[in-house]
């Protein structure tokens, strides 16, 4: 079997890695670090050309632009088995309107809110005005994870309001926005695997989304996650499931939308339960790269009867995950996540790469003229470590990460630090 994996971060090495125990991959436009032989004997490759010119018996589309685009819509004209929503369902990510007029339809908890375009200044002001609490101010378009404010500060939420809905900060994607009361707890990504009618899903992971350490600083796509989270056990899981994804499922399929793909639920654990902050479409990242390294069964079939509509059909029934901890850490450019410098020399691979339990799955890098790995994007590589529980996972990435260099490397030193602190010493 051979599988095309759309895109080229982390997320999609990872995805190829976990493909290629059971499957050839062929990954458009894939990266460097997506190149060569696995111990199962498959093979992982890149390849430039677009995925409508990639032969292969299943394709899985990564990012978000490209599955709301109709990526996945263009595939299937085709006769493609496609693991990834149409345009239609991608529009819950899409547009955080239609997010939130889905889940206010679908009876799903989540923020009080309202939606106002450029014209509209006046009320949304006063909407803003009469939340109690935080602010959160949103662009209803895509903004690579950018366009989202969360302030106690009126005045700050009122600013930002009005520059989104003049297009000034975000152009035309802020020219609607949500604005939302704030909820407060700790947050969970929980990654389902559906055909559209069943729900599998994956173990839990926390991500870390602000570039600094102790939360300080801008929102980045995602700075290093850990799984399993200690806070969250099946019955929790099995209430987002049933109270969240299901019932937003069912909501879209009475739209008639037939969703095959990853649905991601963020999630705030509130005092009253778990509530939906946004729905993804795709696999997160770097959620990805601490969840499918925990795997043991195979992700292969399991994303190919999702794309065939049946889930059921998957031999391996509910996913196996291993005891072991992972954790994550990426290596961020300098200037990320507001003007990342690129082009630096990155040094210590192999020496990373060859610690027992470590993989190291590459971002933003690309080969130069002299063979050199260099420096291509924001998120540069993702180090991943495995250990008996979160403590040794955690040393380990934190020993990988320590041998890998590249100028300004930007990293974050508190990843998977809080459950450590909150199960106390010892
Ligand atoms: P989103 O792009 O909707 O996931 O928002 C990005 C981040 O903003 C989330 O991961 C949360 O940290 C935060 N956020 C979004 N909406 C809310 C909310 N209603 N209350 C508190 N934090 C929020
Ligand atoms: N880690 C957050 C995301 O994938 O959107």
């Amino acid at each position: 079997m051979k599988v095309c994996v759309v895109g080229s971060g982390a997320r999609e090495h990872a995805l190829s890695w976990a493909i290629g125990r059971s499957a050839d991959v062929v990954a458009t436009p894939g990266n460097p670090g997506i190149d060569g032989r696995l111990p199962s004997g498959h093979t992982m490759a890149s390849t430039p050309a677009p995925p409508e010119e990639v032969e292969a018996d299943l394709y899985v589309i990564g990012p978000e632009a490209p599955l709301v685009d109709g990526l996945a819509d263009r595939l299937r004209a085709r006769g493609k088995a496609v693991f990834g929503p149409g345009a239609d369902g991608a529009a819950l990510e899409g547009s955080k309107r239609y997010l939130k007029q889905v889940a206010t339809r679908a009876g799903v908890p989540t923020a009080r809110w309202a939606s106002f375009s450029s014209g509209e200044l006046a009320q949304a002001r006063a909407f803003l005005a009469g939340l109690e609490g935080g602010y959160v101010v949103k662009t209803d378009g895509l903004a690579a994870g950018k366009g989202v404010l969360v302030t106690a500060d009126l005045d700050e939420a009122t600013a930002d309001l009005e520059a989104k809905l003049a297009g000034t900060s975000f152009g035309e994607a802020g020219r609607r926005v949500v604005i939302e009361e704030q909820m407060l707890g700790a947050e969970l990504s929980l990654l389902c695997v559906t055909d559209g009618q069943r729900v599998v899903p994956l173990a839990p992971a926390q991500d870390y989304k602000r570039i600094g350490s102790g939360d300080m600083g801008p929102n980045t796509g995602g700075m290093g996650a850990y799984s399993p989270v200690p806070a969250v056990d099946d019955a929790l899981v099995g209430s987002v499931v049933d109270r969240i994804v299901e019932p937003t499922l069912a909501c879209l399929r009475r739209d008639g939308v037939d969703y095959r793909g990853l649905l991601y639920a963020g999630l705030m654990l509130t005092a009253s339960g778990p509530r939906l902050i946004e729905f993804n479409v795709r696999f997160g990242d770097p959620e990805t790269e601490a969840v499918l390294p925990r795997l043991e069964s195979d992700l292969t079939s399991l994303l190919a009867a999702a794309a065939g509509g049946d889930l059921g059909a998957s031999g391996e029934g509910t996913p196996r995950f291993s005891a072991a901890a992972a954790v994550s850490v990426v290596a961020a450019a300098p200037g990320y996540p507001l003007a990342p410098r690129t082009g630096g020399l990155v040094r210590g691979l192999a020496e990373a790469g060859t610690l027992e339990g470590v993989l190291v799955f590459h971002a933003g890098t690309t080969l130069d003229g002299a063979g050199a790995l260099r420096t291509s994007g924001g998120r540069v590589l993702c180090v991943t470590a495995l250990g008996d529980d979160l403590a040794a996972a955690r040393a380990s990435a934190y020993r990988a990460v320590s041998a890998v260099h590249f100028e300004g490397m930007q990293v974050r030193d508190d990843i998977a630090l809080r459950p450590l602190l909150a199960l106390g010493p010892g």
